[in-house]
């Protein structure tokens, strides 16, 4: 039974981590939060990543999975010392404490590490980041990557998250049942997993020693106009919600086309089989959908 230690333990991956993964699972959090889990919570402050060194040793994880990060690009251009304390600095130290302990190391990064011009990147392909969120992303890979018995897993995924508002899978679902209409991105392509694929993932990597760097994500690139249809038609809901618009002119303005979608053969070469599709990971999110609260 593996003994993992959760890092970001209150955000979407690590509290989806918390639950799906197997073993014995510890969660790290920054104070004055706690996360539900079946093991012991810590407080790790990424602002002061030594201060943990301690408590983690004192745990003995065999796995350290840092998905803690200042994973909000606005965050990250208004305030680019903290990102890259966050995102760059606090997983090179995290993973010298983890080295230390003998425990592996999985740190999860991003596909925004690239400049999207192409798409199907692989791990040999050389990044190019266009934001501060990418740039110091790929500063964090660099530092962890240091450790030779350390994994850094590129990836972008979607599920049910603590808030029930976090991810595009939840955006999507949460609008169209509403009745709202959405923008859906025409030209945003991504290969965004499902969480749940993802974990299972990462547990397998863990247990056959995998490190280096990887691309685990969806093996079929979506636009998020073909993701959200693709939803709509699982889960039953109104496609004609959905307005094709441009991402160029969005929130997240880039005035260009945006292919962020990761090639994941080596990974799928590791693992000894296809990563599934997109349209897998909505069924199955669908299958694992937490309870609606009911109506009076
Ligand atoms: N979401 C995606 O589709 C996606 C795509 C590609 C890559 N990623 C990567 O996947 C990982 C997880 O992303 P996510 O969506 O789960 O992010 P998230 O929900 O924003 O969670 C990030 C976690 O980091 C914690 N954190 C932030 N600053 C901290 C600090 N100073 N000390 C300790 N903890 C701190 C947050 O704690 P609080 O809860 O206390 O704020 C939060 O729990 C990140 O590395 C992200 O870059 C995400």
């Amino acid at each position: 039974m593996t003994r993992w230690l959760v890092i970001g333990a209150n955000g979407f991956l690590g509290h989806n981590a918390l639950h799906a993964l197997p073993g014995e699972v510890h969660a790290a959090t920054r104070g004055g939060r706690h996360a539900i889990a079946h093991g012991s919570t810590i407080e790790v402050d990424l602002c002061n990543p030594r201060a943990a060194a301690g408590a983690i040793e004192a745990l003995q994880p065999q796995v350290v999975l840092n998905t803690a990060a200042l994973a909000n690009h606005e965050e990250c251009e208004l305030h680019p010392e903290l990102a890259q304390q966050i995102n760059a600095t606090a997983p090179g130290v995290l993973a010298g404490i983890a080295h230390q302990i003998g425990a592996r190391f999985i740190h999860i990064s991003t596909d925004a590490v690239f400049d999207g011009r192409s798409g199907n990147y692989r791990e040999t392909d050389e990044p190019e980041p266009f934001s501060v969120y990418g740039q110091t992303k790929l500063a964090g890979e660099h530092a962890v990557l240091q450790y030779a018995s350390a994994l850094v897993v590129r990836t972008n995924f979607f599920g049910w998250s603590p808030g029930g508002q976090r991810s595009i899978l939840e955006f999507f679902v949460n609008n169209l049942r509403a009745g709202i209409e959405v923008n859906g991105y025409s030209d945003f392509t991504v290969t965004s997993l499902y969480v749940g694929y993802l974990l299972s993932a990462l547990d397998q990597l863990a247990r056959q020693g995998a490190t280096g760097l990887l691309h685990v994500a969806s093996r079929d690139p979506l636009t998020k106009l073909a993701f959200g249809q693709q939803v709509a038609h699982e889960f039953g809901l109104n496609a004609e919600l959905i307005r094709p618009a441009s991402a160029a002119i969005g929130a997240h303005a880039t005035s260009r086309v945006l292919n962020l979608s990761l090639n994941c053969d080596l990974a799928a070469q590791t693992l000894g089989e296809h990563l599934p599709t997109q349209a897998q990971g909505i069924a199955q999110a669908h299958r694992d959908q937490p309870p609606q609260p009911t109506t009076q």
